[in-house]
């Protein structure tokens, strides 16, 4: 993304004066789905691309939203920012974001902010969370309000859950908050304990590969698995007191299944704590460079999230099937929430152009939709950037 090419974008929409400019990174999870909203581990690296805000502040009470790259702009009253845009579909994100800090006090002045990004929207790889932490960064500065990036990634999970309606875990905002360039973070969901782990992958890429397939979340099933996971922690409580599906390991799970009456939910809480298991398993397996096991886990994971948690749909698994066909491809699974969006894969370096070649033919000759593929790099979490 130039800068240059940015500034010089704003400065044309709104005019000469002092520029800041803010970034937010995306993010891929490597492994651990839909196990956040249960209080189990996932296993994300932020992206070297992500969102871009250019904003200053003004004299006018109003806000003026503009984007390089989404339809739409707008000019809201300072008085009026707390309410949702009908369809002001990107801006609510940041308005989400503004609303947390007017509940921390903060009293808004005119602004104006110019946005631009490079995530393909909707593609699971948190252009959503990447316009909230950049918005959030830029709140946090202008304001003063002192908040660190682990308090700005629950702001930004706050605006998902109460403003936009999305009944999101924490991954997303966490990952693109905390990131740090060439590291995962490996997070358990309830305590937030923490770590980073250097992304060590030898002769492998991390290939991200998106099926075009857009997913909407706030209108996909995501709300009704996180329900679904609710039914079974209801259940399971009926003969031992737990909280959240990540309480339990395996072992447990299979005493205590036969309290889970509906088969469905039977299957969604299975995935959810084998999910768990797994991304243990991945930790130690990427900290000792055993990447053969840690492709095993990935492929086991998305099969669990096809079989039992249902979540995938004809272009992630075709997707997925192509690329495990390819010479130099330890493994392959969907990544974000599912129903469209990315797979990631660990793809030798070698064979990175036949994997593109490949796969692209096989997939667009079944499903009709030609896929984009990007070869991803370890970037670091939402800051300032001038
Ligand atoms: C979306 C949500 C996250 C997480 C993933 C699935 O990205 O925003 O909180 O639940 O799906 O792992």
């Amino acid at each position: 993304m130039e800068l240059e090419v940015l500034k010089k974008s704003f400065i044309e929409k709104y005019g000469e004066g002092d520029i800041q400019v803010f970034f937010s990174p995306g993010r891929v999870n490597l492994i651990g789905e839909h196990t956040d909203y249960n209080g189990g581990y996932v296993f994300p690296c932020a992206l070297s691309f992500g969102t871009y805000i250019l904003a200053r502040k003004t004299k006018i009470d109003e806000v003026r939203f503009a984007s390089t790259n989404l339809e739409l702009e707008v000019s809201i009253p300072v008085s009026k920012l707390s309410e949702k845009q009908p369809n002001g579909a990107w801006v609510n994100y940041c308005l989400g974001v503004m609303k947390e800090f007017a509940a921390k006090g903060v009293k808004f002045s005119g602004m104006d902010i110019l946005v631009s990004g490079n995530i393909p929207n909707g593609a699971g790889l948190s252009s959503s969370a990447s316009l909230e932490l950049v918005t959030a960064v830029m709140c946090n500065e202008y304001y003063n309000v002192g908040l660190d990036n682990l308090e700005m990634a629950w702001m930004g999970k706050a605006a998902e859950n109460n403003f936009v309606g999305v009944n999101c875990g924490i991954l997303d905002q966490f990952a693109v908050a905390m990131g740090k360039k060439d590291n995962a973070m490996a997070l358990k969901c309830d305590t937030m304990e923490f770590e980073h782990v250097p992304v060590k992958l030898g002769d492998y890429k991390i290939v991200i590969s998106n099926t075009n397939k857009r997913r909407g979340l706030a209108d996909s099933k995501y709300n009704e698995r996180v329900e679904e996971c609710g039914k079974a922690v209801k259940d399971i409580c009926t003969v031992k007191q737990i909280k959240l599906l990540g309480d339990i390991d395996l072992n447990e799970f299979e005493s205590l299944k036969n309290s889970i009456k509906n088969e469905t939910v039977l299957r969604r809480a299975r995935h959810v704590i084998s999910e768990n298991q797994r991304v243990v398993d991945a930790i130690p397996a990427l900290k000792r460079g055993d990447l053969k096991a840690f492709g095993e886990l990935m492929n086991a994971s998305h099969d669990s999230l096809r079989d039992d948690y249902e979540v995938t749909g004809i272009e992630l698994d075709t997707l997925v099937e192509e690329s495990r066909k390819v010479s130099g491809v330890i493994g392959s699974r969907m990544t974000g929430a599912g129903f469209g969006g990315c797979t990631v894969s660990l793809v030798h370096k070698d064979s990175v152009e036949s994997f593109k070649t490949e796969v692209s033919e096989k997939y667009t000759a079944k499903i009709g939709l030609i896929p984009d593929f990007y070869v991803a790099e370890v970037g670091d979490g939402a800051k300032q950037i001038e």
